[in-house]
């Protein structure tokens, strides 16, 4: 039985000191294996006395029981080492900033062309689009623009050259948002049948326009938002009252001056500027300009397939990009289009 104590004992010394599972199934392989150590007293009971043979047994299965319970504990304890270090080297901070998306941001002039867009379309206009590659008769002709007009010159607008290598003159890039007046009249007008009660036309037209220009107030690519509206009474008193508001509500502020200065246009008569003085801050008592307006054209309202001597109308065709420098502060157009975030991001 000395022997059986032997075993227990040396049992649970090689499980203790057994430092991975592999090792500690060696070990016990040893004792309890086949060939263990265990097993061979096990085997011998059979050659013993009868009398003894059941007092033995019991000692060898009290000594199995502890044998067994030191292995089952010491598996247990190597397993949760083995979880306590792959927990440590797999380990998540949990309190690391995360890494995060970027934001993007609109454009500063878009943000300004939703904010136009959406004050408009609040009093009934609606947005129409047309072709920055435009023909020569909708940018000038339709426009009541004669042959011999600065506007014209080469110098002042881009023509586009055709595959024979030549200059096409009858199509260019739309120097003004003008043309869309034309195309939303002609539509207009094909829409309704019957000329005699069409409804009024109300439409803004934002977009890119391109003129032989460059310097900080000047891109050769800019925005505008040309503005139409016809109808059968139409004044330039509504001309006035659209634009004065639309001011005051795009810049926010109620003391703001609006003035019209007279001017000159091809395809509006009368025609005026219009120019807007901030009533506080850095540009304070300035009068600045910011849109070409007038009453529609006769010549035009006829070549948009309207009836000059029932409908009137007015036009305007304002600059985004100045209102955008205006209502931001910036005094470089040209920083809206170097495309450098660090300028572009600071508009969320
Ligand atoms: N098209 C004119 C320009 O580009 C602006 C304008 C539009 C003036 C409509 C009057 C009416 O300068």
């Amino acid at each position: 039985m000395d022997n059986l104590y032997q075993i227990v004992a040396s049992a649970t010394a090689d499980f203790a000191t057994a430092s991975e599972s592999a090792k500690l199934e060696d070990a016990k392989a040893r004792y309890l294996g086949k060939e263990g150590s265990l097993t061979a007293l096990l085997k011998g009971l059979g050659k013993l006395p009868a009398d003894q043979r059941k007092t033995a047994g019991a000692a060898i299965n009290i000594a199995k029981e502890r044998i067994e319970s030191a292995l089952v504990t010491r598996r247990e304890a190597l397993k949760s080492a083995q979880l306590d270090a792959q927990l440590a080297t797999e380990a998540l901070d949990v309190t690391l900033p995360g890494r995060g998306m970027p934001r993007g941001s609109l454009h500063p002039v878009t943000i300004s062309l939703d904010r136009i867009e959406a004050l408009f379309r609040s009093i009934g206009f609606e947005v129409a689009d047309g072709p920055e590659i435009e023909t020569d008769w909708h940018n000038f002709t339709a426009l009541n623009t004669p042959e011999n007009h600065p506007a014209r010159s080469m110098h002042d607008t881009f023509y586009l050259l055709g595959e024979d290598g030549q200059v096409h003159d009858d199509v260019l890039l739309r120097t003004h948002t003008s043309p869309v007046q034309i195309r939303a009249m002609l539509a207009h007008a094909a829409a309704h049948e019957d000329l005699e009660t069409m409804p009024e036309l109300r439409v803004i037209c934002p977009g890119r326009v391109y003129r032989v220009d460059s310097d900080a107030t000047h891109s050769p690519m800019f925005h505008q938002v040309e503005g139409l509206w016809i109808g059968e009474n139409v004044s330039f008193a509504d001309l006035k009252g659209v634009v004065a508001d639309f001011l005051r509500r795009f810049f926010e502020s109620d003391d703001l001056k609006v003035r019209f200065r007279p001017s000159f246009f091809p395809f509006t008569e009368p025609s005026a500027e219009i120019d807007v003085a901030f009533m506080s801050g850095a540009l304070e008592g300035r009068w600045l300009e910011i849109a070409g307006c007038g009453m529609v054209h006769p010549n035009v309202l006829r070549c948009g397939g309207f009836d000059p001597e029932k409908y009137t109308g007015f036009a305007f065709g304002m600059g985004p990009d100045r209102l955008t420098m205006l209502r931001y502060g910036i005094n470089d157009l040209r920083l809206f289009f170097e495309s450098d975030l660090r300028f572009l991001s600071q508009f969320q």
